[in-house]
């Protein structure tokens, strides 16, 4: 997860960002959104309804679903790609969302645990989790790298997370994100968004 404590770091990339999350330019990005979020959920629990024994009720628990809800949304709009967990039950990026928040909270009460000896032996395991989610992010950037060469003469650009955060561009140092920095925003949304959104969701429900 990035931090940092540097304040003219912290400014430049507040000002790389602000305009991502903008609510003009979040409006571009209501299909996939629409799309990996509401209608996703709605057709699962139409289709628990409609399987059930009384074609009427279903059990269902719906702080989970909110929880894979956002992370499908957030992944589809970070990674560039559809993500469904919800509808596939696949955990994957679950996992690695929790293993990241377990390393960051024990990096933070154990520094030490940044050191190779940590890093390659004694907790690989985890690290090995968050280089993996890491990864995911890196590939998806360079996936969209290779699509934007060959967008033709009037094709537009994807509406999502992904490419906004590819295009932020810090208006005073004219600064762009690197590749390891795009993929950490990414990662830091999946964490800050997902529970976040699903217990208000649950609380409002
Ligand atoms: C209802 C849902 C949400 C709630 C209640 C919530 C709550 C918060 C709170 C209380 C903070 C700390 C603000 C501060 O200390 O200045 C914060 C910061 C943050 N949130 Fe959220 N959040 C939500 C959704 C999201 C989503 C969907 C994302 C990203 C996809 C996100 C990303 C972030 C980030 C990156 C920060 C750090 C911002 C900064 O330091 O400038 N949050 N959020």
């Amino acid at each position: 997860m990035f931090l940092t404590v540097d304040p003219e770091l912290n400014k430049q990339r507040r000002r790389q960002l602000g305009p991502t999350m903008g609510l003009a330019n979040l409006k571009h990005m209501e299909p996939i959104i629409m799309a990996a979020g509401s209608k996703q959920l709605c057709s699962k629990w139409d289709r628990a309804i409609g399987q059930s024994k009384d074609g009427k009720t279903a059990k269902l628990c719906y702080h989970t679903d909110f929880m894979l809800m956002n992370f499908d949304i957030i992944s589809s709009l970070g990674f560039g790609q559809a993500h469904r967990s919800l509808t596939s039950g696949d955990t994957q990026i679950v996992d690695w969302v929790h293993t990241t928040f377990v390393l960051m909270y024990l990096q933070g009460l154990f520094p030490f645990i940044k050191s190779k000896v940590f890093r390659q032996f004694i907790i690989k395991p985890l690290y090995d989790k968050y280089d993996a989610f890491f990864a995911v992010g890196t590939q998806a950037i360079e996936k969209r790298k290779q699509l934007l060469s060959n967008l033709k003469p009037g094709d537009s650009k994807p509406k999502d997370l992904l490419q906004s955060y590819i295009d932020a561009e810090d208006p005073e140092s004219r600064i762009r994100m690197t590749s390891g920095q795009v993929a950490t925003e990414t990662i830091n949304g999946l964490m800050a968004g997902s529970d976040t959104s699903s217990t208000n969701l649950t609380a409002t429900t």
